[in-house]
Parts: structure tokens; C-alpha cells; sequence
């Protein structure tokens, strides 16, 4: 649970980022019609929400940036017929009360208001590319000022990125945010070992899912932090295979690619499995590659540790053990300077994780990989795929596709795995399986 003085000094702390004389503008998110009367599941904004905690859509905050600066809300209106149908609104006067703003207007009224709240104003920062509307609305806005010139009104004239200034405060986890992706990476645990217990039991792809969903949704993540990947054989080697609709074979690999999204925090987990309970010698042989250069690159983790480092490291893991298994052949070094992993290896060592699966933050800075420092949180994901077309390699490789994901928070002295109650080797997983 994040308090609402956590919001507001967020809040405080980005007025305080941005020159005197700005304004930030930050959307919530809509509902989306999915197909005839229905909606997709509402998800807000997530910049939004790390600066409210409001789950509500169509509204708008406003940032003013100053001496006292001020949080003003755009939001619904209370309704109480529309209420009956589709539930409790927190209104204006709850949004100062609850929520801690200094003032709140129906989101009816940004055209009337927002041109009043920017008179004056040198900037304005919203986050480029991302919103179309709220470009809309800085358009008429900027038209309706405009037009008053001759009044003695003064439009603002830069529009600025508030896209990194966000991306960088959210990149640094709070205790309490900690807190809530602890909850999220453990449910996200049980509903992986779920997968492995039960899938003796089950015939198709989409089975596993299931499972997953079954398990997030009844211990409080109410929807997944992205759609679940489970592919069985080949499709384990198409990075984002969300399908999972084929039959699970007696003898393949599983690779099940979920987490759970808690109060908006993301978990990302993969974990690969035989269907059968019992990893073959070329299976076993594929996944001891993948664990040990997973192993090395979570070692790796600490304050100081530049981003790229995490994925050097792995490479040279997995090109030797390549090596090692006849699949490469080569020096090492020219191996990897010629990037023949490639094939078999065809992404990064991960990504930050937060209220995006994919979270804000840069990776470089002036043109340098940036250094991991406490509260970051990213993903270590390496992961070999052999495809049953990639030239030259023997065919009793053909078709296993493994990764192995977890999700570590960096803290001042090293790292911690949020995600390590997951069995990981492979003991442990042909135990469970047993179970
Ligand atoms: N689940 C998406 C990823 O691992 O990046
Ligand atoms: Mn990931
Ligand atoms: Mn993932």
C-alpha cells in the first residue's frame, strides 16, 4: 500500500524537477471498447498513477510548478445515475480530500479551465508520444490563449519531454513500491509452481495458462502484468508467443513466460520445464548452459555494475557452452565478436521492471551504459532457442527453446532477488513436478 503523502511528495518532488513558470500535464488512461457493448479491463496510466494513486479514467493532472506548487485535478463528475450502473466516483471534492489536491474541476471543464491555468505559463512538459489526445488538448489550448493575445494574455511557448524526467523517478523504487513487487513477484512464484505441479494433468498450451491466471487472480494480482507465454517445443523459441493453443508433447520443453501485476506493479518470471516431468541429456545440457550464465549475470548485480556488463557476461557464458556442446565451433573470442550467438541468443539480459513490464528509465546515459544503483529494478532473462531451421546445427538440438527469468531488485550492498522462492534447478523442478 503506497500513502497518499507518498503520492503527493512524488508530486512535489517533480514540480520541483521542472523550471519555475512550467506546467506538467498527465493523462489518465480511457476505458477502451473491446467489441460491442464491452470494454477491456481498465489499466490506468502508469505515469499517472505513480503520481496519484487514482484508479479512475478520463481525468487529467496538473502539475504547476513554483513557489507553492500545485496539484490540480481534472476528474468525473459524481453521478449517482451513472453510479448505479457502473460504480462509486471520487469526485471533486474527494479528490482534495483523499487525494491531497489543492483543487479538483469536472474533466468536462478542461477547455474552459486549462487555457486559466496556463495563462502566463513559459512551458508546458507532457510526455511525447504517448497520448494523442493530450496533444489535442494542448493544441486548443494553446489556439484558445492564442486568441487572446490582444487581451493581454501569454500562451506558453516550448513544449518539453516530461516522458525521461518521469522515466527517471520512477526508474528508483521506494520501500513501499519494493513492497507491493515482493507481493507481486511471490504470487507470481506460486502460480509458476502451480504450472509445474499440475501440468502432468493437463493436454494443451493453454491448459498451463489457465493455471497461471487461476493463481493470480486468487491471490489479489487481478490481471497479468502482460499476456502469458506458453509454448511447448518450437513455439518456445518465438520470443513472444502468446497462442498457446497447441498440444502439450510428452518430451518437449514448456516454457512459461508470466507474471502477475499487483496494484499496477509488474512481475515477470520464466521458467522452462519438460512436459514429461524428466529433462533429456540434450534438454538438460541446454538448460545447465542457460542456468549457469543466469546464475552469473544475477552474481554480477550490485551498485556500480554498468547495465551492459549483466549481458557480456552471459554471452561469454553461453558462447563457451555452446562451444562445449559442439553447436559452435570457433575462438571465443571471434565468436563473440561476431556476435555468432546470435541465432541462438537474440536479445538483451532484460529490462527495468515496475508499474510498465517494460519500465521507464534510460539505459544510457550521454551515450554510456548507466550503472546500476540501489532501488533500480530489472530483469535477468537469458535464454537459448534452437529452431529446427537454423543451418548446420544436429537435429537432436532441434526444437528446445529455454529461458530462465527472474526479477532483481539492486540494493546498497548487492541485489536481491524478488523472485528466488521459484525452483530453479533442476532437482528441484523434477521434484515438484512429481509432487
Ligand atoms: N515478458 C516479456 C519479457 O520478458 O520481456
Ligand atoms: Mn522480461
Ligand atoms: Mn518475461
Amino acid at each position: 500500500m503506497i500513502s497518499q503523502q507518498e503520492y503527493q511528495s512524488r508530486r512535489n518532488q517533480l514540480a520541483h524537477k521542472l523550471p519555475q513558470g512550467s506546467v506538467a500535464l498527465i493523462p489518465a488512461a480511457h476505458e477502451i471498447i473491446r467489441n460491442g457493448d464491452a470494454h477491456y479491463r481498465f489499466r490506468q496510466d502508469s505515469n499517472f498513477y505513480y503520481l496519484t494513486g487514482f484508479n479512475e479514467p478520463d481525468a487529467l493532472l496538473v502539475l504547476i510548478a513554483g513557489v507553492e506548487n500545485q496539484s490540480i485535478l481534472f476528474n468525473r463528475l459524481r453521478n449517482p445515475a451513472e453510479e448505479q450502473w457502473t460504480g462509486k466516483r471520487l469526485g471533486q471534492d474527494g479528490a482534495v480530500s483523499e487525494l491531497g489536491m489543492q483543487a479538483a474541476f469536472p474533466i468536462s471543464s478542461v477547455e474552459e479551465e486549462l487555457p486559466k491555468l496556463l495563462n502566463g505559463k513559459s512551458a508546458i512538459y507532457y510526455a511525447f508520444a504517448c497520448n494523442p489526445e493530450i496533444e489535442k488538448t494542448i493544441t486548443n489550448t494553446l489556439k484558445t490563449l492564442k486568441n487572446q493575445v490582444r487581451r493581454g494574455v501569454k500562451a506558453p511557448d516550448q513544449l518539453c519531454d516530461l516522458g525521461p524526467i518521469l522515466g527517471e523517478m520512477r526508474l528508483f523504487k521506494s520501500e513501499a513500491e519494493l513492497e507491493l513487487m515482493r507481493r507481486a513477484a511471490s504470487i507470481s512464484v506460486k502460480a509458476h509452481e502451480q504450472a509445474m505441479r499440475r501440468c502432468k494433468h493437463l493436454e494443451h498450451e493453454y491448459q498451463l495458462e489457465a493455471e497461471l491466471i487461476y493463481e493470480f487472480s486468487r491471490h489479489g494480482c487481478r490481471s497479468v502484468a502482460y499476456d502469458p507465454i506458453v509454448g511447448c517445443g518450437e513455439n518456445a523459441c518465438v520470443l513472444h508467443y502468446t497462442e498457446n493453443s497447441k498440444p502439450l508433447h510428452r518430451g518437449s520443453l514448456v516454457l512459461i513466460d508470466a507474471g502477475g501485476e499487483y496494484e499496477n506493479y509488474a512481475a515477470d518470471i520464466t521458467r522452462t520445464f519438460p512436459i514429461n516431468g524428466a529433462f533429456s541429456p540434450e534438454q538438460r545440457s541446454i538448460y545447465e548452459l542457460v542456468l549457469k550464465a543466469q546464475k552469473a549475470g544475477i552474481a554480477a548485480v550490485k551498485p556500480g555494475l554498468p547495465w551492459n556488463k549483466i549481458q557480456e557476461i552471459m554471452v561469454r557464458i553461453l558462447t563457451e557452452g555452446l562451444c562445449s556442446l559442439g553447436i559452435l565451433n570457433g575462438d571465443i573470442e571471434e565468436l563473440i565478436a561476431k556476435e555468432a550467438y546470435k541465432p541462438f541468443y537474440m536479445h538483451n539480459s532484460g529490462h527495468w521492471l515496475g508499474l510498465d513490464v517494460h519500465d521507464s528509465g534510460l539505459y544510457k546515459i550521454n551515450g554510456e551504459w548507466r550503472a546500476l544503483e540501489p532501488g533500480m529494478v530489472l530483469t535477468v532473462e537469458p535464454g537459448l532457442y534452437i529452431s529446427a531451421n537454423i543451418p548446420g546445427v544436429e537435429e537432436r538440438w532441434w526444437g528446445i527453446g529455454v529461458r530462465i527469468e527472474d526479477d532483481v531488485a539492486v540494493t546498497k550492498t548487492g541485489h536481491e532477488v524478488l523472485t528466488a522462492a521459484l525452483p530453479v534447478e533442476i532437482h528441484e523442478i523434477e521434484a515438484l513436478m512429481r509432487d
